[in-house]
């Protein structure tokens, strides 16, 4: 979740301290500003308008599309393809974490097209980067079920088995995504990285003294009550234990109340919260994972 956090930090540390009727201001100002808190898309300052291109990573195979929704925004993402000699027949749906945009990301769609050889779709929330619109819960929602669809009707992706891959906020998406689409059955494994419980969870175990402003919070993605009601997709939980945001302890109790009959647990002892995935045999877990768990 990045800086934006400590920003949340400061907003949240200071009624603690303040007279009652300052404290009724700012719990009203974090009230109407937990969005741009949770939500920290203008971070770093040209994430709205300098989005990294995958020509600049050597990916040559890809397009960049447009995604419009049902309730008229219209979502930028790229579209990562295998090589169809040696694809897998894997389709990947990334939902990233609350700051920065899919540019940033490019380096890890790269070695899950080239070298995990699936096809990879980057799908960019509303209001972040190119995409339109501001973000909230409810049309992240929209989004990731537009990315899904999206996949379901192309014809070249119809077909393939979809992977859903999130990590910290995404994973959260990815979650929620998984137990709306359950019926169809196309959904052939989930990966979460360093994702969190739920957004009020985090706030008390995060910052102790905030945690009487925890029922302000109004951004809820309640992962713990939605992930025990999915119990036939793969899981796949990578969990950086030296992360500083979210604490691995959520990773932890995920896993536990997980009821998917096939459920993988996997910790990379120096992962921090924004650097997991660079740690040493990251890529090793996934791979391994959609060998004996995803391909048909
Ligand atoms: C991919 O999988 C689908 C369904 O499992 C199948 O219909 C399709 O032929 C496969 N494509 C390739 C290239 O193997
Ligand atoms: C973690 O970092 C320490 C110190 O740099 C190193 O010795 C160790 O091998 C690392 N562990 C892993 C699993 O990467
Ligand atoms: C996390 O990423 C931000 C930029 O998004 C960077 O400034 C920060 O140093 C990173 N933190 C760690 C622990 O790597």
């Amino acid at each position: 979740m990045s800086s934006a956090l400590n920003t949340l930090i400061s907003y949240l540390r200071v009624p603690v301290m303040a007279s009652s009727g300052i404290a009724a201001m700012l719990s009203l100002a974090l009230y109407f500003k937990q969005n741009e808190i949770i939500y920290p898309r203008n971070f770093p300052p040209d994430a709205r308008t300098d989005v990294p291109r995958p020509l600049q990573f050597g990916i040559s195979s890809y397009e960049e599309l447009r995604i419009p929704t049902p309730d008229g925004e219209s979502l930028s993402a790229f579209y990562l393809r295998a090589d169809k000699r040696t694809s897998r027949n894997i389709t990947i749906l990334m939902f990233h974490g609350n700051a920065g945009n899919i540019g940033y990301r490019l380096p890890i769609g790269k070695v899950l097209v080239e070298d995990l050889r699936c096809n990879v779709i980057m799908l960019q929330y509303r209001g972040y980067g190119l995409s339109t619109g501001t973000p909230n819960e409810k049309g992240l929602m929209i989004d990731a079920q537009t990315g899904l669809d999206y996949i379901r009707q192309r014809s070249e992706l119809r077909g393939t088995q979809i992977v859903l891959y999130g990590q910290s906020l995404g994973g959260a998406v990815a979650i929620a995504l998984t137990a709306r689409n359950t019926k169809q059955g196309d959904i052939a494994g989930v990966i979460l990285e360093n994702t969190f419980l739920s957004i009020r969870k985090l706030i008390p175990s995060a910052f102790p003294p905030a945690r009487f402003l925890t029922p302000l919070c109004h951004q809820i993605w309640p992962s713990e009550e939605t992930l025990p009601k999915i119990t036939d997709v793969p899981f796949l939980f990578l969990s950086g234990l030296q992360d500083e945001i979210v604490p691995a302890s959520h990773m932890a109790q995920l896993f536990q109340i997980c009821r998917s009959k096939v459920k993988i647990w996997k910790e990379l002892p120096n992962g921090t919260h924004n650097d997991t995935v660079a740690e040493p045999k990251y890529f090793d877990y996934i791979d391994a994972f959609i060998a004996e768990h995803v391909v048909r």
